[in-house]
């Protein structure tokens, strides 16, 4: 037997004001995104933008369902919407925030299990990395220079050969 450990890099800022301009410009969609978010049953409100390779920005937010497990996160929605209308061009960064009304809007949310597991499939079939900005409406921001860092041995396409 034998022994690993996994550590990921994490970029820690300050606040938003810290960030490199295009990764600020990005955080600031995605937070202005949140106010489209249609969260009528949870209330936390999440954006999340993508930028492309060609340059375009797309944003995306969380949409409930009253059936419950029908309800899709602003991750997925932003991915799916980048490669139905922009099929085929690289998703280089995906920032994401919240609003949660009464709650800590100071700090950042990273993407749940589900979402991993997408970004992480975007992420290999464009063979391109994606940098997560992650950010509230204020405080530090966190920085991952790439998705597949937040799923740490993924199941993939590889494991089905
Ligand atoms: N949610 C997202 O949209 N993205 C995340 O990264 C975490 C959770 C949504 C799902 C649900 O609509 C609400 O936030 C509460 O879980």
């Amino acid at each position: 037997m034998k022994k690993k450990e996994l550590t990921i890099p994490l970029e820690i800022y300050e606040n938003a004001g810290e960030l490199p301009p295009a990764d600020a410009l990005l955080l600031n969609l995605a937070m202005e995104a949140t106010g489209n978010a249609y969260a009528p049953y949870s209330g936390f409100r999440v954006g999340a933008s993508v930028r492309l390779a060609n340059g375009k920005t797309l944003s995306g937010t969380n949409q409930e369902n009253a059936s419950f497990p029908a309800g899709i996160c602003a991750e997925r929605v932003v991915l799916s919407a980048a490669s139905a209308i922009y099929p085929g061009i690289e998703v280089t960064d995906l920032a994401i925030s919240f609003f949660y009304e009464g709650g800590n809007n100071a700090k950042p949310i990273s993407p749940c299990g589900i979402c991993r597991q997408t970004i992480s499939e975007y992420e290999l079939r464009s063979a391109t990395p994606i940098r997560l900005i992650l950010g509230g409406n204020s405080g530090e921001v966190f920085i991952l220079s790439r998705a597949a860092d937040l799923l740490p041995l993924a199941f993939t396409l590889a494991e089905m050969k």
